[in-house]
């Protein structure tokens, strides 16, 4: 028996680490995907052919295959299982890799399995996996794997699927990950030294993502730059921006863009930057340095 499920990366608009907090943030699916197929095996092993990576069960554990070894504890029996992963993102790249990958195996085990649940428990499912391996999660990543489009989730948890015009947008990424879970903790010990000044931290990112949802439900994307450059301020502030991803920041705003950010975790993986008719001019001026396109956003969550 074989079964096959696919979910889209994503970028986060804003509200980053903030959302660890339990403030908003926005997040896009975009239309990049990975695949995963499973099929009935005499051994259980793991193929990932754009990473060149084969790994059997006999070998310790690690990154992305951390993600599929508790998926499978716990969504699939012991039988032994291939499990082929199709990567469209690099792993890493701080475009939700990890998480899209957990919501195409869920897809796929369900459909192995005959069970038949509905988006809301397929990302409760692939939010559970992510807390474990990770330590700590929002929901963000796995909503916007398993809806697709545009999600903003609220203080309370609450998905909120929206459609809006984003307007020319940028994602630029580095080879190398911060580590989500490296990132999220040195956030939380800068916390734990100062709360008040944090605290207002993520207050006021809180207000900027508000400010962002309510011009993007009007489809006013104007002051969307701006608020970025707000944002990237206060990631800054978070300790999570790199002298490269500062780089990477400043040479899209010196190309035209109207703003720009860290997308995810920080401390590697990408930046997205706002580009009102200058996608052509950012992408060029980014592409001396990293690796930098268009980011084509994607209706289709988990299918
Ligand atoms: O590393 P990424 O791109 O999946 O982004 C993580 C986003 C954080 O807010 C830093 C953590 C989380 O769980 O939401």
């Amino acid at each position: 028996m074989k079964s096959s499920a696919s979910a889209p990366a994503k970028a986060i608009l804003f509200g980053e680490h903030a959302v660890v907090y339990s403030k908003p943030a926005i997040a896009a699916a975009i239309d990049r995907r990975v695949t995963v197929t499973v099929s009935e095996s005499s051994s259980t092993h793991v193929t990932i052919p754009s990473l060149g990576i084969y790994h059997s069960s006999e070998r310790p554990a690690g990154g992305i295959l951390d993600y599929i070894g508790r998926c499978l504890e716990l969504y699939h029996d012991s039988s032994p299982l291939e499990v082929t992963v199709e990567m469209e993102i690099p792993a890493g790249s701080g475009l939700g890799s990890s998480a899209a990958l957990t919501v195409a195996l869920i897809g796929a085990l369900d459909r192995y399995h005959g069970r038949d649940h509905g988006p809301g428990e397929t990302a409760a499912r692939a939010h559970r996996v992510e807390v474990d391996v990770q330590g700590a999660a929002s929901p963000l990543d796995t909503a916007i794997s398993t809806y697709g489009g545009l999600v903003y989730l609220d203080s309370q948890r609450r998905v909120r699927q929206f459609e809006a015009d984003l307007g020319d947008l940028v994602i630029a990424h580095l080879d190398y990950s911060g580590e989500t879970a490296r990132m999220v903790a040195g956030v939380a010990e800068r916390f734990r030294r100062f709360p008040d000044i944090m605290g207002g931290i993520m207050d006021t990112v809180e207000v900027i993502t508000n400010t962002a949802y309510r011009e993007l439900l009007r489809n006013n994307t104007e002051p969307m730059g701006e608020l970025m450059n707000l944002n990237q301020g206060l990631l800054d502030s978070m300790g999570v921006s790199t002298r490269e991803l500062s780089m990477m920041v400043y040479e899209a705003r010196n190309a035209g863009a109207a703003g720009s950010k860290i997308t995810g975790a920080g401390g590697g993986g990408s930046i997205i930057a706002h580009c009102p008719g200058c996608v052509d001019d950012v992408v060029t001026a980014l592409n001396r340095n990293w690796k930098a396109m268009r980011a084509e956003f994607s209706v289709k969550g988990l299918i």
